[in-house]
């Protein structure tokens, strides 16, 4: 299986040439304001091939500056509620309430502080020089003044976003697609579709008319009087960037404006720093690679699991490869600890027998691409959500924090390493997810650039996203054929009744 898939690896490398040219170098501004880093990385994977090909870029994000890229230049905001890089997720309730409160305030926070830093409003001033705007659509919105009067995109971390394809035209069935907020996996039972209708409306109701956009749209009209409603702004997105692939989420409608571009940071794998290489090879019974991600940061973790992880590693007689931000006391020989760590490349390794993850969706989506089998331990927001669908899926098996013990961690390894029906269901996806007839990146590439060719590509707007709601739904026709049926029936019963009148009028006489 494996020997298929190094074979597999050439054809996005031969794919990569054949890419048009682009007609000039384009001046593209990319606006992230609250990324996590995963996003982030995403984002920039775009941002650099963009760059490669000559366009300039420019990148307002909550990150430092990191790229050596001379095309790209990055503009940290600075505002220091923003900073996801110390962000503790397991302190974070994953309830409603706990997500609404956090939303508002960083709405608040955003609306009020971001167009005061002086490069930003240096460069809304100028935004105009731009040929297109990038905006990450999820938690972003206050983005979206730059966005007036120019032609822009956005692009999501996020699988398929239900309220920002809704913005589309394309309003998600919740018949059979689950709702980001639930952890239902396809075919959904009645009571499970209940509640996928509810949280859906729900969720959106509350973001957009009662939490967030109100919050945010107070602060911007400080600083934009005279701008139209974000949410009307957000309406005039010309295309999507979906972090999405039908053979990992499921087939659903796409409007020809939402490109999937799942995996498009995926890439194979470059040979590994030669110590690393060397402690897997070197392991005689294969080796397990545990990292939670750049979200969920190991130093966080509760001490009680921390011990628990420690303990079921030291009984394993595979090698542990662990992506953790400090050292840790007590580690058991077969562990190794390392703040970053090449995660695609260590997943491509054939002696990588599985892959401990937290569920994130880029992490997901780089298991499958390598065909690496997981243990998911997630831990908040769609982490719950995709390690259900992997389990689902039969890439592994997905275990609870709070029920974790020491024998379950080992017995569960164990099982995913020695059963080869998981290596086998990721192997055969990860077959399903190369094989396209183009790269996710050269696809993002080609639409980036042709919103700029055609000035925002009036011709993909699907006229769904001008209705309102009422007329979206039929609710006015419906009505009007109520209207009709009443009318008739209203007009037939009074010809009755005259009709029998006169009759009854004809007999007296
Ligand atoms: C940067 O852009 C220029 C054209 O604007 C291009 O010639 C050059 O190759 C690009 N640099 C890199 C490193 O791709
Ligand atoms: C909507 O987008 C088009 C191009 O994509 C742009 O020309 C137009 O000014 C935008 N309208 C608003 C109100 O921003």
């Amino acid at each position: 299986m494996r020997s298929l898939i190094v074979l597999t690896v050439l054809l996005p490398i031969l794919t990569w040439a054949t890419l048009p040219p682009p007609q000039g170098s384009y001046n593209i501004l990319f606006i992230f304001p609250h990324t996590t880093k995963s996003h982030w990385i995403l984002h920039m994977s775009l941002a650099t091939a963009l760059a490669d090909r000559g366009h300039k870029i420019t990148m307002i994000s909550n990150h430092p500056p990191s790229n050596k890229h001379p095309n790209i230049s990055e503009i940290n905001h600075n505002i220091e509620e923003i900073d996801l890089d110390n962000f503790n997720v397991f302190e974070f309730e994953s309830s409603p309430e706990s997500f609404f409160s956090y939303f508002i305030h960083t709405y608040q926070v955003l609306g009020e502080k971001m167009y005061k830093i002086q490069e930003v409003k240096e460069l809304y001033n100028k935004r105009k020089e731009f040929d297109l705007i990038v905006i990450d659509s999820y938690v972003n919105e206050v983005a979206y003044p730059f966005a007036y009067e120019m032609p822009f995109i956005t692009i999501t971390g996020l699988g398929i976003e239900e309220i920002h394809s809704a913005v589309m035209g394309n309003v998600i069935n919740p018949s059979y697609v689950p709702s980001t907020n639930v952890d239902f996996t396809y075919p959904m039972t009645l009571i499970q579709r209940a509640i996928n209708v509810f949280e859906s409306i729900k969720f959106s109701f509350y973001h957009r008319k009662v939490y967030s956009i109100p919050t945010l749209q107070a602060e911007i009209t400080k600083h934009f009087p005279d701008l139209p409603p974000i949410e009307e702004l957000e309406r005039n997105v010309s295309l999507s960037l979906f972090n999405t692939h039908y053979s990992q989420d499921m087939t659903q409608p796409l409007l020809p404006s939402q490109i999937d571009v799942a995996g498009m940071h995926c890439r194979p794998a470059r040979p590994l720093p030669q110590a690393l290489a060397q402690w897997i090879e070197e392991a005689e019974h294969g080796v397990i690679y545990f990292s939670l991600g750049s979200i969920v940061r190991g130093e966080f973790l509760p001490v009680k699991y921390r011990n628990i992880i420690l303990e079921a590693f030291a009984k394993m007689k595979q090698r542990i490869i662990w992506k953790f931000e400090k050292n840790l006391e007590g580690c058991p020989d077969n562990v190794l600890i390392q703040k970053w760590l090449p995660q695609q490349d260590i997943l491509a390794h054939p002696n990588v027998k599985v892959f401990i993850t937290h569920g994130g969706l880029l992490s997901s989506q780089e298991t499958i691409y390598h065909g690496t089998p997981i243990v998911a331990l997630p831990v908040f927001y769609d982490q719950p959500k995709v390690a259900a669908k992997m389990e689902n899926a039969g890439f592994g098996i997905r275990l609870d924090w709070e029920k974790l013990t020491v024998p379950l961690l080992i017995e569960t390894l164990n099982e995913v390493i020695d059963n080869p029906k998981y290596a086998q269901a990721t192997s055969q996806a990860s077959l399903l997810f190369r094989d396209q007839m183009d790269t996710p990146i050269n696809r993002a590439v080609w639409w980036t650039e042709y919103v700029i060719r055609h000035q925002g590509a009036p011709a993909l707007r699907c006229p769904g996203a001008d209705l309102s709601w009422i007329e979206f739904l039929c609710l006015d026709v419906l009505f009007l054929a109520h209207l009709v049926v009443f009318t008739l029936f209203w007009g037939a019963k009074k010809l009755l009744a005259i009709a029998c009148r006169d009759n009854k009028k004809e007999k007296e006489e």
